[in-house]
């Protein structure tokens, strides 16, 4: 069975048209806000030729999370309004929805779990940004902790026939979730999340967070603080309960990404104590 599992999630992984999709226009939005030279008019008019992104999105601009109490009725408005960041953000919520919002059963997420912890990561990677005065990056975070854990939509049926040999190598020889996952079918969430970014033409930093959000020590230098800020929101959600499901239980804080971003005990305990506003806060999200 374990040769046929790795086999067909081999076919699945190398053939993009197996792979979830997303709206075009994201990958090019992703990738012009990326660029610090970026020209606004031109993202309003890229966004714009997607007719059902720009309705939902100007409704997601009005809600309690993004709107800054303006009415928002076009986009160049939302974008000088809020900035093309944050609008990036929404854009981002608005087409990974359908993506993210379904039941992910090999994990044991009933539909809405999985999105509700992606939302909850991806607000408090931005809390944290905020809070260290880390401003210029907290979109990103945003970003790479609303797709984080994109490859358990793939993975997820596998998992289920895989999941007693998997919990059992976790039982026996103490491997992470992750690395037990890896051994068994292959594959981890991680490395097929980051080629889900490849085929949407997502950049590096975003595929770094994906890929190194359970060892954020081992992502390469340069990105080694972008990815420690999802790795504690993501640990610290799952710690509190939110998303948690059969890897729940098998999961690390990284002491060194505690550091890197320079968060006290007392920070820490803080973020635990957040969590009733981060979902209140990812409620006006979705
Ligand atoms: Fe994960
Ligand atoms: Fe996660």
């Amino acid at each position: 069975m374990q040769i046929s599992v790795k086999e067909r999630l081999e076919s699945i992984i190398n053939n993009l048209d197996q792979l979830p999709s997303i709206p075009e226009v994201v990958g090019k939005v992703i990738n012009m806000v990326n660029d610090p030279n970026v020209d606004f008019r031109m993202v309003a008019q890229e966004i714009s030729r997607d007719q059902a992104i720009t309705t939902n999105l100007l409704k997601l601009c009005n809600s309690a999370y993004f709107s800054k109490g303006k009415e928002i009725t076009t986009l160049d408005r939302a974008i000088v309004t809020l900035g093309i960041k944050e609008v990036k953000d929404a854009v981002m919520v608005v087409a990974t929805k359908a993506v993210l919002n379904r039941a992910i059963l090999g994990y044991d997420l009933a539909r809405g779990m999985l999105w509700e912890h992606d939302l909850a990561v991806a607000v408090m990677s931005k809390n944290i940004a905020m809070m260290k005065k880390d401003r210029a990056i907290a979109d990103l975070v945003f970003t790479g902790g609303i797709i984080h854990d994109v490859g358990k939509t793939v993975l997820a049926l596998f998992v289920q026939s895989a999941f007693k040999e998997i919990l059992a190598k976790v039982e026996s020889s103490g491997v992470s979730f992750q690395q037990a996952e890896r051994e068994v079918m292959g594959y981890d969430h991680q490395e097929v999340g980051e080629r889900i970014l490849a085929k949407w033409k997502f950049p590096q930093v975003l595929k770094d967070i994906v890929r190194y959000h359970h060892e954020p020590d081992n992502a390469p230098e340069e990105q080694r603080k972008i990815v420690s800020y999802v790795h504690v929101a993501n640990s610290v959600c799952l710690m509190a309960g939110v998303g948690i499901g059969s890897d729940g239980l098998y999961h690390e804080l990284s002491e060194k990404a505690i550091k890197r971003i320079g968060i006290t005990d007392e920070e820490l305990n803080q973020l635990y104590s957040d969590i009733p506003d981060v979902l209140r806060q990812v409620k006006g999200l979705s």
